[in-house]
């Protein structure tokens, strides 16, 4: 028998509670032991919770107690949760996270400190949500050279962007939905300006190419920007808008961004709707593999927590930790990515034909128009557009 604790009582560590506690049978058999809950750490009290005997304020006794062989910390945030997976390892407990924040900027010193400590240190939920998709790139994709992830990895923003599109909302409109919905948090500031997709690129980037990425050099623009104008022009030109977070191969170490991007309707993201996750993985053996799933929520991140419990009981005796990438990788800046791009622009066809005779111009309800560039730099497309009355620019996925 092996005990496990919960830190945290949110959102997520209720669902794996639950999920731990219904599928007791199922777990047990696939740890090849009996896992029992040892302690949930909260900071309220639960008068009405059925896990009332669990709860704990003082993490001193999860961190004294022998039997603990893992934790797992679904507190979120970078500072009780940093302070607890520190301590926890050093206690020789294994430490499994949803924290994208916390692996994103503190994971490969965590990680360096579970093999010091002989621990595992795993963190599936964090990219994601309920997707395998950390273990398939780690592990099954193992023989591969990964030359680029990229994929829709906040549900928020993309909850909203497929309101705007199916719906004709404006963004403050589909925000305020995604509120009423729970999506999106009381403060949505960390899904509308990027930052939750960027730690999670970093993450992916981390485990792709072996150097280590610290989220706050991707450049990291949100979808505040984005109009109704622009997925209209955008369905008109035969494309929609998905926040992208992009990562990819480059000489000496490897490029990173997240863009609001336009993409093709004929593309599988473009089919990955609400919520809804995806991410796109280039091997050179495999070719594209496109995992998609729920990307948060209650059971479905429980389920991939509950996946890593089960890992690190397995592996008691030879920890598991990813692999989170060497210090100083180079990150080859984003704006010499070349690649087409979307312009939005109060033109004349004349005077968008003078500057891109490749473009063919759309119009929709306001003078505006959208046409779509080939291939070049930001700084190209800056010197082409420098006439031009410009309301927007995005990127293009090809
Ligand atoms: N706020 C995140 C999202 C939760 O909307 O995707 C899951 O990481």
């Amino acid at each position: 028998m092996k005990k496990y604790a919960i830190l945290g009582f949110g959102v997520v560590g209720g669902g794996l509670a639950e999920v731990m506690a219904d599928q007791k049978e199922r777990i047990d058999a696939a740890a090849g032991q009996e896992l029992e809950l040892g302690y949930i750490l909260v900071r309220h009290d639960y008068p009405d919770s059925p896990f009332r005997p669990w709860l704990t304020r003082d993490f001193s006794v999860i961190e004294r107690d022998p039997d603990v062989a893992v934790v797992a910390e679904v507190i979120g945030g970078s500072d009780a949760a940093y302070e607890y997976s520190r301590r926890a390892i050093l206690a020789g407990k294994s430490v499994v996270s949803s924290n994208k924040q916390l692996v994103a900027e503190h994971g490969m010193e965590l990680a360096a400190l579970a093999r010091e400590h002989g621990v595992s240190y795993l963190f599936e939920a964090s990219v994601g949500g309920g997707i395998p998709l950390l273990r398939p790139l780690c592990r099954c994709l193992a023989a591969n050279r990964i030359d680029q992830v990229y994929g829709i990895v906040n549900g928020t923003t993309n909850y909203i962007l497929t309101a705007m599109d199916a719906q004709g909302r404006d963004f403050a409109s589909a925000l305020k939905t995604a509120q009423e919905l729970g999506y999106a948090e009381a403060d949505p500031t960390a899904d509308v300006e990027g930052i939750d997709a960027c730690r999670k690129t970093a993450i992916l980037a981390d485990l792709a190419f072996g150097w280590n990425v610290d989220p706050a050099r991707i450049p990291t623009t949100g979808i505040t920007g984005v109009e109704p104008a622009d997925l209209e022009l955008a369905r008109a030109l035969g494309y929609t808008v998905k926040l992208l977070g992009r990562a990819a191969r480059a000489e000496g170490g490897c490029c990173a961004l997240v863009e609001p991007h336009l993409v093709p309707l004929d593309h599988i993201l473009a089919a990955v709707n609400g919520v809804t996750n995806a991410c796109a993985i280039r091997g050179s053996a495999v070719g594209e593999v496109v995992l998609c799933g729920p990307g948060a929520g209650a059971h479905p991140t429980a389920s991939a927590v509950a996946g890593d419990i089960i890992d690190a009981v397995r592996h008691i005796s030879d920890p598991v930790v990813p692999d989170l990438g060497k210090p100083g990788g180079v990150l080859v800046p984003a704006d010499s990515l070349a690649g087409p791009w979307y312009v939005r622009a109060e033109a004349e066809p004349a005077a968008v034909l003078a500057a891109f005779p490749e473009a063919r111009p759309v119009y929709g309800a306001s003078r505006e128009c959208g046409f779509i560039t080939r291939a070049m730099t930001r700084g190209e497309l800056d010197g082409l557009c420098d006439g031009l009355d410009v309301r927007a620019v995005w990127r293009v996925l090809a």
